[in-house]
């Protein structure tokens, strides 16, 4: 049976717009419900629409510090929506263990980082600041530990003598939108292989 697929957004949405286009490329185990976003002007709004996927915003802002009332009212969104499977794609939220204790288990999320290494923001620079040869994006399933659930997939690429935070994020890009639909082709149908790309 097809899943059902909801992808969380904060931003410009590129890698919602990867995951949607395989989606509706035929021959898939998923398909895309809904895109949410707590940015109500975030970029990736106006492309889901205009791949004719359905939008919901719930702007975190008015829920101040409280976290629970914020989710709870994504939850009640995403419920109308019944996802099999959620998809953090560039949603900029701490989650708390309430959300977790819903969704968890069909929550994934992908990071720009060969995790374990460089958990939370600033994954390029701390990359550079190491000296690692090496930098990637990682799919990984959520659980209560940020960033820190059992890895899917891996996409690694060389660092350059010449690279900035900003040139790594701009190739890491293209990895990140190959790596994910490729999870995800598998997640759907119940297999967590680890797929690894370069
Ligand atoms: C992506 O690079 C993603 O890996 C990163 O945000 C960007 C979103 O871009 N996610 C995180 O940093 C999560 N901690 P997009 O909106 O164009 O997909």
């Amino acid at each position: 049976m097809t899943k059902r697929v909801a992808i969380l957004i904060s931003g410009g949405g590129s890698n919602m717009v990867a995951l949607v286009r395989d989606m509706q490329s035929g021959d898939h185990p998923a398909t895309p419900v809904l895109v949410l976003s707590n940015v109500p002007d975030a970029g990736g709004l106006a492309k889901a629409e205009a791949l004719g996927v359905a939008t919901a915003v719930v702007d975190h802002k008015p829920y101040g510090k409280d976290r629970e009332a914020f989710e709870a009212e994504v939850t009640r969104v995403l419920e109308a929506a019944n996802p099999d499977i959620l998809c953090l794609a560039g949603f900029m939220r701490i989650l708390t263990p309430d959300f977790m204790t819903r969704w968890g288990g069909k929550m994934l999320n992908i990071h720009p980082s060969l995790l374990p290494k460089y958990k939370g923001l600033h994954t390029h620079q701390r990359a550079l600041e190491a000296g690692d040869a090496e930098h990637g994006c990682s799919v990984h399933e959520v659980t209560a530990e940020l960033d820190g659930g059992p890895i899917l997939g891996q996409a690694r690429l060389q660092i350059a003598t010449d690279d900035t935070a900003d040139t790594l994020a701009a190739r890491l890009l293209p990895l990140e939108h190959r790596l994910y639909p490729a999870v995800l082709r598998r997640f759907a149908v119940g297999d967590r292989t680890k797929v690894e790309l370069r």
